[in-house]
């Protein structure tokens, strides 16, 4: 389980989100919400370690992060940590196998969860022969091949057409169905209701579903 206490960005003068207080708990979706430039892949970006708060610190267990140093943070992710991006974030030269080899090396897994994604039998095709929608399922394929503890997802579904995006968030519960914690950046309706609990990063209000 990941907890923020008391997170808070400012740049400059300029505070995106102050003394934010969430608690992301295992086999639960959290949608973060808000206007464009309200703080949301910085929120992410901070949960990921890949930027530091201002103040304030992210716990996993009784361990805080906020002081680990780079090769922690590395070692931590590494360990953790799932990233879905809206650009997918792939190796375009390499082929689906060589991507999903990056996240662990089991021949295995790799093939089930192409399967799950519609892409079975396709991992000696060079990714950058493959459309976009297909690119985020390899990049779905990837996390569900390192089954990290923590996913987080910045406007998963913004580039893709419906069905594509409803993959992507069932694939997402489904993941969290097997135990890990899903965060979910988005400006999508259908996004923020297929996740349990929506923070929006400008009102700082959070709604909790029962
Ligand atoms: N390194 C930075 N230096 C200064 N301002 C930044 C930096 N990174 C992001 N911002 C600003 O923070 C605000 C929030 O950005 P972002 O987290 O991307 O919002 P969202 O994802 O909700 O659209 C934006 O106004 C952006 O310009
Ligand atoms: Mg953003």
């Amino acid at each position: 389980m990941i907890r923020t206490a008391q997170l808070t960005k400012s740049f400059g003068e300029r505070t995106l989100w102050q003394g934010v207080d969430l608690t992301l708990p295992s086999g639960r979706m959290l949608a973060l919400v808000g206007p464009s430039g309200s703080g949301k892949t910085t929120l992410l970006n901070c949960l990921g370690l890949l930027e530091k708060p201002s103040s304030g610190d992210i716990l996993h267990g009784e361990k805080s992060l906020t002081h680990l140093g780079a090769g922690g943070r590395r070692r931590f992710r590494k360990a953790h940590l799932g990233y879905l991006f809206q650009n997918y974030a792939l190796m375009e030269n390499a082929t689906v196998r060589q991507n999903l080899d990056l996240a662990r090396r089991d021949r295995e897994r790799q093939a089930h969860a192409l399967e799950r994604v519609g892409l079975a039998g396709r991992g000696g095709e060079k990714v950058h022969r493959m459309s976009g929608g297909e690119q985020q399922r390899i990049a779905l394929a990837r996390l569900m091949v390192k089954q990290p503890s923590l996913v987080l997802a910045d406007e998963p579904t913004g580039a893709l057409d419906e069905g594509n995006g409803r993959m992507v968030i069932d694939t997402l519960r489904q993941m969290a169905h097997e135990g890990c914690t899903v965060v979910v950046a988005t400006h999508k309706e259908d996004v923020r209701d297929g996740c349990d609990d929506a923070f929006d990063v400008h009102t700082q209000c959070l709604s909790v579903a029962v």
